[in-house]
């Protein structure tokens, strides 16, 4: 790590993690979700409060139990994720998009649970599109030197998706990890690189979670001294 060990290079900076998976609801006892189990968002934000900083995590689902020494705010859909993010966006110095956001929804909420009855094959299920938080942070920066961070799992080609990816996002890393073959969800450990949008690639290797949430966060510290101090 850039900093020393126990050196609180974060002191005095607000710091806003996102983590878990979204799930949009279908009906009262039903929803969309992912396989994301929040524990790389939970280490970035424990990480960032051992190194000194303020930190608000913005958690969707997931099983874990609260970290201490940071504000957590529970979400459920990617809706409610978008607005306790910007909300708490509006005064950080860094933001990092940890979370799994279900690129989808269904496109009615039916309020009481469905049933099967006269249906002998089910309706389509009707989707809509879910805001990109990730591209709304990067291009409306709640202030100019505010670096903004996002994850891509990739199955195939991870680079060459990874470098479009960063490009359309429009912020300032991308940690990119590789999954499929039991690699990163569910796991310990990860293994990444991050692109960032200078050019600069580093690789992190397979290791557990709290060691790449400590680059993340040195390549985060090192942006921050260079744009203010
Ligand atoms: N993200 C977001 N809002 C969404 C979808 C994703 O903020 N509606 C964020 C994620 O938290 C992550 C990054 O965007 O930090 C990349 O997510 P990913 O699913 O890899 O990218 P997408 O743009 O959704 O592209 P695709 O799923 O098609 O690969
Ligand atoms: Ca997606």
């Amino acid at each position: 790590r850039g900093a020393a060990a126990g050196e609180l290079d974060l002191a005095g900076r607000h710091v806003v993690v996102s983590a878990g998976g979204t799930r949009e609801p279908l009906d009262p006892v039903r929803f969309l979700g992912n396989l994301s189990t929040g524990r790389q968002g939970y280490a970035l934000a424990s990480v960032a409060a051992a190194r000194g900083a303020r930190v608000t995590l913005v958690a969707a689902h997931t099983e874990l139990p609260d970290p201490a020494g940071v504000d957590l705010v529970r979400v459920g859909t990617a809706e409610q994720l978008r607005a306790a993010v910007l909300a708490a966006a509006a005064d950080a110095d860094a933001v990092v998009m940890a979370a799994a956001v279900a690129d989808f929804r269904p496109a009615d909420y039916v309020p009481v649970k469905i049933k099967k009855v006269d249906r002998a094959e089910p309706e389509p299920l009707a989707l809509v599109r879910n805001p990109d938080i990730l591209a709304e942070l990067s291009r409306h920066r709640a202030a100019p030197g505010q670096v903004v961070v996002g994850f891509a799992a990739e199955t195939n080609d991870v680079l060459v998706n990874g470098r479009a990816k960063l490009a359309r996002k429009g912020c300032d890393l991308l940690v990119v990890n590789q999954v499929g073959g039991g690699l990163a969800f569910g796991s310990a450990d990860n293994e990444a690189v991050i692109l960032a949008a200078d050019g600069s690639e580093t690789e992190v290797p397979f290791g557990p979670k709290a060691a790449l949430a400590d680059t993340v966060w040195d390549l985060v510290a090192t942006r921050l001294t260079t744009r203010n101090g």
